[in-house]
């Protein structure tokens, strides 16, 4: 069955490395990144954002993942991405998600702290894992957008007050990262990022973890981020493999003629991430 994402990243962050969480919005992407944990002995975390709750519905996800974590030799934890709307995080814990995101992160810090105190604590009787953030990451990510002068870094007093606040089990602390592809290097404050480790004992979560260069990850792993999303670059690769079929051969009509090679390619890029994270033989 699913697991709770808290003990696998409690471990993470015990021991040094960083479990990935791969957003996925296909069937096959889901399977791809589950064979990329299998062939890694990795422990994974599948994570849909409100956009593909909406479009694919939480109760199919979650039965697609349930049968991936019943066949698999590796935890799977089921994780919801960004979510704003309590009703949907909701409805996501009775479909079978071990673990949510409220991000209240756009709300000033008392409301931030209410309305994810509120999930909280519905989620720990659910014995599911709770993700929220401080500070504001920028970038796109599905349906959220932070203009570059709007994104905001997480201050360490305030997320060690938040963490003792709201009882979450994993914080989001903003630090320099963004969601999507950078132009340039992402431009991180590591010291930022040990400051907040030295105030709060939590698993930190790192988003935005496409496009940022394989030092750089170890570096914030290595200062406590114990767990990376990974969304762009999956699409990406997803989409490309795709699209060189098409290239070759435009008259192809048959989904698993393309789906079969997306899904390889997405498996090689899935335990790249794994690597620089050093979740590799953690399962
Ligand atoms: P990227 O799209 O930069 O990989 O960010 C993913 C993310 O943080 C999802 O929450
Ligand atoms: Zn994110
Ligand atoms: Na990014």
């Amino acid at each position: 069955p699913l697991v709770s994402s808290t003990s696998m990243l409690r471990q993470a962050r015990r021991h040094g490395y960083a479990v990935v969480a791969f957003n996925v919005h296909t069937l096959e992407m889901l399977q791809g990144v589950v064979e990329a944990a299998e062939e890694a002995e990795a422990p994974i975390i599948l994570q849909s954002t409100v956009g593909t709750v909406k479009h694919l519905g939480a109760d199919y996800i979650a039965a697609a993942a349930g049968v991936a974590a019943n066949r698999a030799s590796v935890p799977i934890a089921l994780h919801l991405d960004h979510c704003s709307d309590f009703e949907l995080i909701v409805q996501c814990i009775r479909a079978g998600y071990t673990s949510v995101m409220i991000d209240a992160s756009h709300h000033p810090f008392e409301d931030n702290v209410r309305q994810t105190a509120k999930v909280a604590e519905i989620a720990k009787a659910a014995g599911v894992n709770v993700e929220a953030e401080l500070g504001k990451v920028g970038g796109v990510e599905d349906e959220i957008v932070v203009a570059e002068h709007e994104a905001l870094m997480a201050d360490p007093d305030d997320c060690a007050r938040f963490v003792e606040r709201t009882g979450v089990d994993t914080l989001a602390p903003a630090i320099g990262t963004a969601h999507g592809i950078y132009k340039g290097e992402p431009k991180i404050d590591f010291d930022r990022i040990e400051r907040i480790a030295a105030k709060v004992d939590v698993p930190l979560v790192l988003h935005g973890g496409s496009g940022i260069p394989e030092a750089q990850v170890r570096r914030c792993v290595s200062l406590g981020m114990a767990k990376m999303n990974v969304a762009t670059e999956l699409r990406i690769v997803f989409s490309d493999a795709i699209k060189a079929v098409f290239a070759a051969n435009p008259e192809e009509n048959d989904p698993r003629k393309y789906m079969i090679p997306a899904k390889r390619a997405l498996r090689e890029a899935a335990i790249e991430k794994m690597r620089l994270c050093g979740c590799i033989g953690r399962a």
